[in-house]
């Protein structure tokens, strides 16, 4: 059990005992996960193994079923993602982070578009403020999509994480949760994907990064923590370990 360091403020993040039962069915089991700042965390384990279920407890998807979870030095109890948004916390999950029928800069600014008052008292939306600033908020990073008022969905997978991680870097979140985002993704997008998980850590973000790639979790993170049946089995600095044994463990379970 990882009890060093419970709420340090070394830590970001500590999620400590956590439980979710969906029914009869056990996702998690006493999962201790630490995550300190600037980290890039690998989240991996086989199918099943509740990776995104315990993303899901940390972004306000899901209440655990037992345990605590501490972020940014303060207890929290997330009844929702805006919560978890309004925390700091951007989850970028393919099915869950972006709302395809609406523009770009909609989906960057969604919840939080800039308002100025009409005559005074009359809150408005100002779209040429959003467009501008989400031109800004990708370009900053690198990315470049053609127009910020195309439709999100007519772009690319690799296109949508793009979206999401410019929002994370204009909102300066402060951890960014990325649940398979290289999944069915062709090799440039992967690079791209990979390097700006990169980036987000250059500039101030911590990053929790699921994949089955272990390949793609060796080449950008600093630690990673195995998940196998709803428990935790191992917590691993890359530098201190090797892809063959972390398959190797993967495969054991
Ligand atoms: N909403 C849900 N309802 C019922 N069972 C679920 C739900 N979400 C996940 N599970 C179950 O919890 C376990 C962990 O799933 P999940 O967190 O999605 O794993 P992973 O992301 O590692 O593939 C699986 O047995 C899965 O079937
Ligand atoms: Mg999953």
């Amino acid at each position: 059990m990882n009890m060093q360091n419970k709420v340090s403020v070394d830590n970001l993040v500590y999620m400590e005992g956590i439980s979710k039962y969906f029914g009869e069915v056990m996702a998690l089991d006493d999962v201790y996960f630490a995550i300190k700042p600037c980290e890039i965390v690998g989240l991996v384990g086989d199918n099943g193994a509740g990776k995104s279920t315990l993303i899901k407890i940390l972004s306000g998807l899901y209440p655990p079923t037992k345990g605590v979870i501490y972020f940014d030095g303060k207890k929290i109890h997330f009844s929702s993602p805006r919560d978890a948004i309004n925390a700091g916390i951007e989850t970028t999950h393919q099915d869950l982070a972006l709302v395809d029928d609406l523009e770009i800069h909609r989906n960057i600014f969604m919840g939080r578009e800039p308002k100025r008052l009409l005559a005074g008292f009359i809150p408005y939306l100002n779209k040429q403020e959003m467009i501008r600033e989400a031109e800004k908020a990708l370009g900053n990073i690198g990315i470049h999509l053609g127009s910020v008022e195309d439709i999100v969905k007519n772009l690319s997978g690799g296109e949508k994480q793009s979206v999401s991680i410019g929002r994370a870097t204009y909102f300066k979140a402060k951890l960014v949760i990325m649940d398979e985002p290289t999944a069915a993704m062709s090799l440039k997008e992967t690079k791209k994907i990979l390097e700006l998980m990169v980036r987000l850590k250059e500039t101030g973000s911590t990053v929790i990064f699921i994949s089955h790639n272990i390949h793609h979790v060796f080449s950008i993170a600093d630690r990673l923590a195995i998940l196998s049946r709803g428990k935790k089995i191992a917590d691993l600095k890359i530098s201190e370990t090797t892809e063959e044994e972390v398959s190797t463990i993967i495969m054991n379970n």
